[in-house]
């Protein structure tokens, strides 16, 4: 894809500015009747080509600080804003359309369609993205993309006939197939040997620098969270930066 195109909505001075930019964040939800205090004042920014680690114990909130951020909850206080728009200010259709045009997830289990070839689950993704481009073209990006994750000899098989290292492998390319701005990723290596996961770290690290996507990964992975740009810790719901304890 073009460069011209991935900025396509932004001129050099935005990019450089925050993708991310989430300000005193709480996150309350009613558990039986009681509300449970999931994320406690948490704040975070994240530059264009940056790629931000989140550590922590499980239940400790990481999950959802990047549903907040994918807009999939609300936040109970605070501001989110992700490509300069505040996301909880947007209504369900233009969230569906910052998600689409925007914004790339792999989530802790993989959400492939069950009855979708790996490079139809890939070509839906970019097709929902991008509806102007040809069939043609659609389906070139997406073999390239699952080519790129070491896929290329498994375009036609449907996820029950994949391993759980290659279903999170298709899932990666559906993120990143139509190169986002933000690219949020939930334990992207937690099903994957040692080998595997580098070339999916590789893959996310290669989006951020040559497209300028912001990356937001969460990982119990120490090795894989000290490559990050920034590392932050969750616990118990408060995010802290501890990026010169990491490295
Ligand atoms: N819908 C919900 N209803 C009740 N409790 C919830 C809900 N969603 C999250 N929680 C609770 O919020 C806390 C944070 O959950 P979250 O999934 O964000 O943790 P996490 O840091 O991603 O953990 P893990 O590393 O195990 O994936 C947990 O204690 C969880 O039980
Ligand atoms: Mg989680």
């Amino acid at each position: 894809m073009a460069r011209s195109q991935v900025f396509e909505h932004s001129s050099a001075s935005e990019a450089a500015r925050a993708i991310i930019d989430v300000a005193n964040v709480h996150y309350s939800i009613d558990v039986a009747g009681r509300p449970l205090h999931i994320l406690k004042d948490v704040s975070l920014r994240a530059e264009s080509a940056e790629v931000v680690a989140i550590v922590g114990p499980s239940g400790s909130g990481k999950t959802s600080m990047l549903m907040l951020l994918a807009g999939l909850e609300q936040p109970t206080e605070g501001r989110i804003v992700v490509n300069g728009q505040d996301i909880s200010r947007l209504g369900e259709d233009e969230l569906a359309l910052f998600r689409r045009r925007s914004l790339g997830i792999v989530f802790q289990s993989f959400h492939l369609i069950p009855s979708l070839s790996a490079l139809d689950n890939v070509s839906l993704a970019l097709e929902i993205a991008e509806p102007d481009l040809s069939l043609k073209d659609v389906r070139a990006r997406a073999a390239a993309a699952l080519e790129s994750v070491g896929l290329g000899g498994r375009l036609d098989h449907r996820p029950a006939a994949l391993s759980g290292g290659e279903q999170q492998r298709v899932g990666l390319a559906r993120a990143m197939v139509a190169n986002p701005r933000l690219l949020l990723a939930d334990e992207p290596t937690g099903n994957l040997d040692q080998a595997t996961g580098a070339v999916v770290i590789d893959l996310m690290f290669d989006l951020a620098r040559k497209n300028g996507t912001a990356v937001v990964l969460v990982t119990h992975d120490p090795g894989l969270a000290a490559r990050a740009d920034r590392v932050f810790t969750m616990t118990q719901g408060e995010l802290v930066d501890t990026t010169s304890e990491s490295k």
